[in-house]
């Protein structure tokens, strides 16, 4: 069996920044051997309108291949107002439409999250896991790598800094290839 996993990361905030395009950087970096991971931007999705879910707009259609071609996929987010940013959730509306063409139906996904406090994105991390089930995903459920007091473990540069954050990454990255392998059984 190829034992290969390839995956599609992307991250739930535009900004420059975004300590969540950090922490899929630091993925990048450290991937089991036969894994890969590309990483897209969600910059350019117009906001979702049903009108056109037959002829989405080019990025869409990009978007959707790109997580058709994968194994699995990579959610990096921060919370926004207790839940996911609306940038995440009408990435993933888009995705998951016109009814019977979801791209997203039955891929395994592991979630990552980063914000400046003290909760570290976990309540949108659970808000997330609620559309998977409607999505029919297969979330990783663990390890949870929630990254508290971001701008202390995430340097200027947007380097993943701190070794027991980076380790979390490293162990979530190996449990994602593990689970998907697993799933192909
Ligand atoms: C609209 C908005 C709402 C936010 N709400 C929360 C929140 O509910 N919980 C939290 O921990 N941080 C919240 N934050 C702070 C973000 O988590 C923080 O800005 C984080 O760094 C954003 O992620 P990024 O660095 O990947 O852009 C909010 C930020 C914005 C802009």
């Amino acid at each position: 069996m190829n034992k290969s996993v390839s995956i599609l990361g992307f991250a739930g905030s535009l900004r420059k920044g975004s300590f969540n395009k950090s922490l899929l950087r630091a993925a990048s970096e450290m991937l089991p051997r036969d894994a890969t991971l590309e990483i897209f931007d969600l910059e350019g999705i117009p906001p979702f309108n049903q009108d056109l879910e037959r002829q989405p707009p080019e990025k869409v259609n990009d978007f959707k291949s790109k997580i058709r071609a994968v194994d699995a996929i990579l959610i990096a987010t921060p919370e926004y107002n207790y839940s996911i940013p609306g940038v995440l959730k009408n990435a993933i509306d888009w995705a998951s439409r016109p009814y019977g063409d979801c791209a997203l139906e039955g891929k395994p996904v592991a979630i990552m999250s980063a914000s400046g406090g003290l909760l570290g994105g976990a309540r949108a991390q659970y808000h997330l896991r609620q559309t998977f089930v409607f999505l029919n995903m297969c979330p990783l459920n663990k390890p949870e790598v929630i990254v508290t007091f971001a701008n202390e473990k995430i340097d200027p540069n947007g380097n993943v800094t701190d070794q027991k954050t980076r380790e979390k990454i490293r162990e979530l990255l190996e449990s994602l290839v593990a689970w998907t392998v697993k799933l192909r059984r």
